[in-house]
């Protein structure tokens, strides 16, 4: 693999090998094993041009377990504030010695022009409203931890689709594993597309295993109604009439009092901190993929 720049191109045994071998990080990582040196001396370089904690910090982890190098780009502290184009600080980088390179970028499909423009293996961290395939494959990896599998699950996805990058990957994911995806939300937050949907969260709690909550992205220009939050946060009484079994997922960062109550957020039903430590695991097994290695 020498990028991976989305979900829909790794393909059903892409994606199968990267989770069975970030579940095998998992375990060893469980187990106490702290290295597992794949990309020993290899560098690595973390180019994110917009905001991110758990995605950020998480590759660098993953790239110092597999005993890599880490070079951070520090966006706001670079030459692109003194007019250096994208495509010159990328260069830059690639030219100092970064190579795999984890790129975050506001415009969509900018990570598969960093693979073109340098040659380099590229990760996409997040472009736009694109997509984000390592917060898919964290989904994924949490999910069947939970669930041993994911074929035959109910998840209902409920917010902000239309601007989420999250939700372009784990739709893709979800249906590739097996399970029946839903779309939960008001009319202009849903994509056009042909998935079932709904605009009426309660019409669908009790019918799901999983109920995956998406932030609004105000930063994307998007506002809420007056409504939103009596008609879809996901709070007590709701997570009340879910099925016995059912899991709250949500890729961060929440907004407890809008998509999420405080008491779901932190209640028994929540894996929004197993998504978080997962990221580490299937990082580790994206960055050693795009390495050409081979496990
Ligand atoms: C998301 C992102 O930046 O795409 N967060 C993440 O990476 N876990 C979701 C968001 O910003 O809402």
């Amino acid at each position: 693999m020498k990028a991976l720049l989305d979900v829909g191109s790794i393909g059903a045994a892409g994606l199968r090998g990267l989770l069975d071998r970030a579940r095998d990080h998992a375990d060893a990582l469980r187990a106490g094993e702290r290295v597992v040196p794949s990309l020993d001396g290899r560098v690595v370089g973390l180019l994110f041009f917009e905001p991110s904690t758990r995605t950020r910090v998480s590759f660098d982890l993953a790239a110092k377990r597999l005993g890599a190098t880490v070079l951070v780009l520090d966006p706001d502290r670079s030459s692109i504030n003194k007019g250096e184009s994208l495509r010159d600080t990328v260069l830059t980088v690639s030219s100092i010695g970064a190579e795999i390179l984890v790129v975050r970028h506001s415009e969509a499909r900018s990570p598969a022009l960093v693979h073109t423009w340098t040659g380099r293996p590229v990760i996409n961290a997040g472009d736009g409203t694109n997509q984000h395939p390592t917060q898919a494959l964290a989904d994924c990896l949490t999910l069947e931890e939970r669930f041993g599998s994911i074929q035959g699950l109910r998840v209902a996805i409920v917010g902000d689709i239309v601007h989420s990058r999250v939700a372009g990957s784990l739709v893709d994911a979800l249906r590739t594993l097996g399970a029946e995806v839903i779309l939960v939300g008001p009319d202009a937050m849903l994509p056009e597309n042909d998935l079932p949907r709904s605009g009426d969260l309660d019409e669908v709690l009790a019918e799901v295993d999983v109920v995956y909550l998406l932030r609004i992205q105000r930063e994307r220009g998007v506002e809420a109604s007056d409504d939103y939050q009596s008609r879809f946060q996901l709070d007590f009484d709701r997570s009340a009439r879910m099925k016995p079994e059912a899991v709250v997922m949500h890729p961060g960062p929440i907004n407890r009092g809008v998509e999420i109550s405080v008491e779901v957020a932190d209640g028994p039903r929540s894996l929004i901190l197993d998504q978080v430590a997962c990221g580490v695991p299937v990082r580790m097994a994206a960055l050693e993929a795009v390495g050409g290695i081979d496990w």
